[in-house]
């Protein structure tokens, strides 16, 4: 197969790696993308196209890997472009999202949603993929190191997989939004001592897990905010309360101050969150 990677991003180019691996061609397209995006399609040797018309024509399979809060855009510029092949978004987006992407493409949308690190390594990482063309696409990465599952039994099957991602983020992305901002609480009330002198007697591990959590949170929470507000979506679309993601994407958004910036430490994001206005 020709398949596009739309865009080689840390997940994206680990997807592209995948797809190599399973003896298929991968193309890029390089308009409008950073120097980070270029080095990775370099290394992994993607076939470049300067603009999305040249890609949208090459290729067979589409598949988008970009901040969730433009993966309704650049379906729409594929579309724009008259494509004719499969097109799967493997964005973190809302089932509604979701939705409205796959009716751009019909029957040839493939819904998406990756859970885990960038797969670099086999057993780390899936790609659920659901709607009628699951199965078969699933069997064209079957090599790994991605992992593809076709959730061919699932319930709302057209959008199945955006529902999981959207459910496991809430958790996961939720979680370690509300880690921060107890410990931001802590901090403005001038008790964050206390309150890890308290943890480490009644919840040991959890000062260790705020810690880490800052490091591994901070260069993306930039992306997380889009992606909270598509789980907060989620939940009211069904009849659950979204406030809790809603205000997750705000905390997030405090942060984006560090994208792309080495790993901070905890005290560095609780000053920023002690000061939002600044
Ligand atoms: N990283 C993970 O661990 C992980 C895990 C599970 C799921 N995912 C999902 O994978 C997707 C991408 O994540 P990532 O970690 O690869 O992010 P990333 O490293 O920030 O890469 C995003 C890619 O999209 C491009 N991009 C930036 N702005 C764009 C726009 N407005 N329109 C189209 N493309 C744009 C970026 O290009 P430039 O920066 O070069 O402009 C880059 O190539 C997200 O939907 C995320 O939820 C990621």
């Amino acid at each position: 197969m020709r398949v596009g990677i739309l865009h080689p991003g840390e997940m994206g180019a680990s997807v592209a790696a995948t797809v190599l691996a399973n003896a298929h061609e991968v193309a890029w397209c390089s308009a409008g993308r950073s120097a980070q995006s270029r080095a990775r399609a370099k290394t992994a040797a993607l076939t470049e196209f300067q603009t999305l018309e040249d890609l949208v024509a090459w290729a067979e399979l589409l598949i988008s890997i970009c901040p969730p809060a433009s993966a309704l855009e650049q379906a729409q510029a594929v579309h724009a472009c008259a494509f004719e092949g499969w097109y799967m978004d493997a964005n973190a987006v809302a089932p509604a999202t979701a939705k409205g992407i796959s009716q751009l493409f019909g029957s040839a949308y493939v819904d998406g949603g990756i859970i885990g690190p960038p797969a670099w390594r086999p057993d780390t990482t899936r790609l659920y993929l659901s709607g009628v063309n699951a199965a078969t696409i699933a069997g064209w990465f079957c090599q790994g190191p991605l992992r593809v599952v076709a959730m061919t039994e699932a319930a709302n099957v057209e959008v199945a997989a955006s529902a999981l991602k959207m459910a496991y983020a809430a958790y996961s992305k939720g979680h370690s939004a509300l880690l921060l901002a107890a410990n931001a609480l802590a901090q403005n009330a001038g008790v964050l001592q206390a309150l890890h002198d308290e943890w480490e007697l009644s919840m040991p591990g959890v000062v260790k897990r705020s810690v880490a959590t800052a490091g591994a949170i901070s260069p993306k929470a930039w992306r997380f905010v889009g992606e909270m507000e598509q789980i907060s979506a989620t939940f009211a679309d069904h009849g659950l309360p979204g406030e809790l993601h809603a205000g997750a994407a705000q905390l997030y958004a405090l942060l984006a101050q560090f994208k792309n910036q080495p790993p901070a430490d905890l005290a560095a994001l609780l000053q920023v969150l002690s000061q939002p206005e600044e």
